[in-house]
């Protein structure tokens, strides 16, 4: 078939366009996504999979092809990708291509395809961006209104895909506060399954944007095909799954409609947040390292960058302290040797003093009874003692009982004629007002300004949205929910123009915001309040199927009951951190640590860049058992959790992953308690990548106890 390269591009066998039918193949290393232009001028999803050799052959490939984003009121009888009411009121919309855009450079590839309304100048430009050696993809989506007056928009997805198969499964993560992450999986039938959230702000309490689904069989680990996918978006999300007669699959990912339709003012253009996907035949397994990889080089603020260990003072002290004693934890963090100490929430208020969650949202002063010598003094106090400083925030909320209530009561979200609706004793700020844009801005550009050393931050966000209602929007209310999380981006985006690299941690009461919308901004998130080690395996599990470990902060704390080592190894399997009373913990337990630390930061270039390979999963067995590798297959690391043992239960021998067969390793336990010896048999000895591939090690060896753990260093030697 000739081809037909457009002249300005430098593209070469990863995009290009056929000219007779109007091809768009977009290709990374293993994954094809393959449009086509017909005759009637629209364009249809051609392929979706493994890629061929020859990019002339993805349209014999059959199977339906279905029309790239469907538009409402034309043909088509199920869920569109975007319904939108013209400005006469006619509720349709017939997309036909106007023209496509393609370019390479390096490892990404950006393609749009426009099409237009014949009948109104209403715009929609498809957009892709394709990681070659991640196999990422990411869709989105413009809408421009080219006509006089206002259009509403009902339906705006960020993305569209169509899939044919036998059977499809979908693993999504769902939970609650203090239970985030669990997964679930089924098989889907005919008609909608969506996963979505309603929850405004700290959107992501009950389930978190991401899913797999795969085609065919249920995928495994190292087996199947399937695309993992999450939208990049903080607020409300949809993904809708759905089936139709006959049995075709359509994937609809964007903001959630609900509530929602977008009045769109003439020559405004609204663009979806972007849904990122990964298509793989090699099981979960692959899809997130595929994800981690894009994540770490693409999707997180300094992703390739190290981070650093805290010691947080929230379970120890909670907001009662005061100056002496923060200094006294000081001595507590340098004992443990991490980076830096981490001031949490009650540092601030005086007419109303924060020393319960009741007051002094908004009122980001020092409590001058608390810390008469402000936060320079602690800043540099924990300097002499060798250690960064880090704070807490919450700026995107306001208490009823604090001065800025005061000032500006009609800077909060509430609907007019109806009470107050407190959440956490709290309210949620009208972010969408520019000025109060403007104070959030402030609010940390202040803290900093004062206090240049600061070198932590960490950003809550502690109750979801109810009685939803902008004061500042005034007409356009369905605009609300969008646009918050819109204005949340535009602080953001000042904030990192002007502190593009201050580490900044994302919460939200735990996990309720965690996605690639908002992780462009921030170095971490916190998953869950929930820091039970036990419970910790599980919640880091989940995380760890779309995001990469260094962004997982995982703190040992004495919510659990497990013995130290225990909690030190999970913590170690993500971005490890502490948060517990030091001056509790026995002097063997803070020699333990102390070493942990030490050990975290030798494996810890291991953990954050390395490939992740889950050996045995705790949904399976009881136990959980993951390793990373590093890049080059020279180092690797395993983490073994023996979760409800029962007695007798079998435990076979688990086979390694991701090594490099021909090279010999070391097989080293680290992390163990001082004066004790490792219990493996296999410690001290050299295996080849083959043997433990293959064979494996017994990770249960001797007398089994529940709630144990070790952790395995392997070193090619
Ligand atoms: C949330 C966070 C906690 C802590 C408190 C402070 O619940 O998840 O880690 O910061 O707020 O109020």
């Amino acid at each position: 078939m000739k081809k037909i390269f457009i002249a300005f591009l430098s593209f070469t066998a990863t995009l290009v366009v056929h000219a007779q039918n109007k091809e768009i193949v977009l290709e990374t290393k293993n994954s094809a996504l393959v449009y086509v232009m017909k005759d009637n001028q629209k364009v249809y999803q051609a392929y979706l999979g493994q890629k061929l050799n020859q990019s002339s052959e993805y349209l014999k490939a059959g199977g339906p092809q279905k029309e790239a984003y469907i538009g409402a009121g034309m043909e088509d009888f199920f869920e569109p990708a975007i319904r939108v009411v013209h400005a006469d009121g006619n509720p349709s919309l017939d997309l036909r291509v106007s023209d496509q855009k393609i370019n390479k450079e390096g490892n990404i590839t950006t393609a749009s395809i426009t099409l237009k309304d014949p009948q109104y100048p209403t715009q929609v430009v498809l957009h892709f961006k394709s990681f070659f050696n991640e196999d990422v993809i990411k869709t989105w989506t413009e809408i421009r209104n080219g006509e006089k007056g206002t259009i509403t928009l009902y339906n705006y997805a960020s993305s569209m895909l169509h899939f044919s198969a036998p059977n499809y499964w979908l693993s999504q993560f769902d939970g609650d506060y203090m239970t985030e992450m669990r997964m679930k999986e089924s098989k889907l039938t005919t008609g909608i399954k969506t996963l979505d959230s309603k929850l405004g702000s700290r959107a992501h309490m009950y389930r978190t944007p991401v899913f797999y689904l795969s085609l065919g069989n249920l995928s495994t680990e190292k087996n199947g095909e399937l695309i993992a996918g999450t939208l990049g978006w903080s607020g409300n999300f949809q993904s809708s799954f759905e089936i139709d007669q006959s049995n075709n699959l359509r994937v609809i990912n964007g903001v959630n409609p609900y509530a929602s339709d977008y009045k769109l003012a003439a020559g405004q253009t609204f663009v979806t947040p972007e849904f990122i996907f990964t298509h793989t035949l090699n099981g979960k397994g692959q899809a997130t390292r595929n994800l981690h990889d894009w994540a770490r080089n693409y999707g997180v603020l300094d992703g390739m960058k190290p981070r650093m260990t805290l010691l947080n003072n929230w379970e120890a002290t909670h907001m009662d302290f005061n100056q002496d004693i923060l200094v006294e934890l000081f001595d507590g963090a340098k004992k443990l040797g991490v980076d830096l100490f981490l001031l949490d929430d009650g540092w601030f208020g005086n007419k109303y003093p924060r020393d319960a969650d009741k007051t002094a949202l908004g009122d980001w002063q020092t409590d001058q009874k608390k810390l008469p010598s402000g936060i320079g003094y602690l800043v540099k106090q924990a300097e002499t003692k060798g250690l960064k400083f880090g704070i807490w925030l919450e700026p995107e909320m306001i208490s009823p009982k604090s001065e800025l209530y005061e000032k500006h009561p009609d800077w909060i979200l509430k609907l007019p004629n109806r009470d107050e609706s407190l959440s956490r004793h709290q309210l949620v700020l009208d972010l969408v007002n520019p000025k109060v844009q403007d104070f959030v801005f402030k609010v940390v550009d202040d803290l900093m300004k004062e206090n240049p050393n600061i070198a932590f931050i960490k950003w809550d966000c502690n109750r979801p949205m109810t009685n939803t209602y902008s004061p500042y929007l005034k007409a356009n209310q369905s605009n609300t929910y969008v646009d918050y999380t819109r204005s949340l981006y535009k602080v953001l985006e000042r904030l990192r123009a002007k502190y593009p690299h201050l580490p900044i941690m994302l919460c939200a009461g735990g996990g309720g915001r965690t996605d690639y919308g908002a992780l462009k901004y921030f170095t971490e998130f916190w998953p869950s309040d929930n820091t039970d080690g036990f419970e910790r395996v599980f919640i880091q599990w989940g995380y760890l199927n779309f995001f990469p470990a260094l962004t997982v902060s995982s703190h040992i704390t004495s919510m659990g009951k497990q013995s130290i080592k225990f909690r030190t190894d999970v913590a170690m399997m993500g971005k490890m951190g502490y948060d517990i009373k030091v001056n509790k913990m026995t002097n063997e337990e803070i020699e333990f640590s102390n070493q942990a630390v030490k050990t975290y930061k030798k494996l810890s270039d291991v953990i954050w860049f390395g490939d992740l390979y889950r050996l045995i999963s705790p949904y399976e067995e009881p136990r959980a058992v993951l390793m990373y590798a590093d890049k080059n297959k020279n180092r690797a690391v395993v983490f073994n959790y023996i979760l409800n043992y029962r007695r007798k239960e079998y435990l076979g021998k688990v086979k390694l992953d991701g090594l490099d067969a021909n090279k010999q390793y070391k097989i080293e336990e680290v992390n163990l308690m001082p004066g004790t010896k490792s219990a493996l048999a296999e410690n001290g000895k050299v295996y080849s990548g083959d043997f433990l591939m293959k064979v494996g090690l017994n990770l249960a060896p001797g007398k089994v106890q529940a709630v144990s753990s070790s952790v395995i260093e392997l070193i090619a030697q």
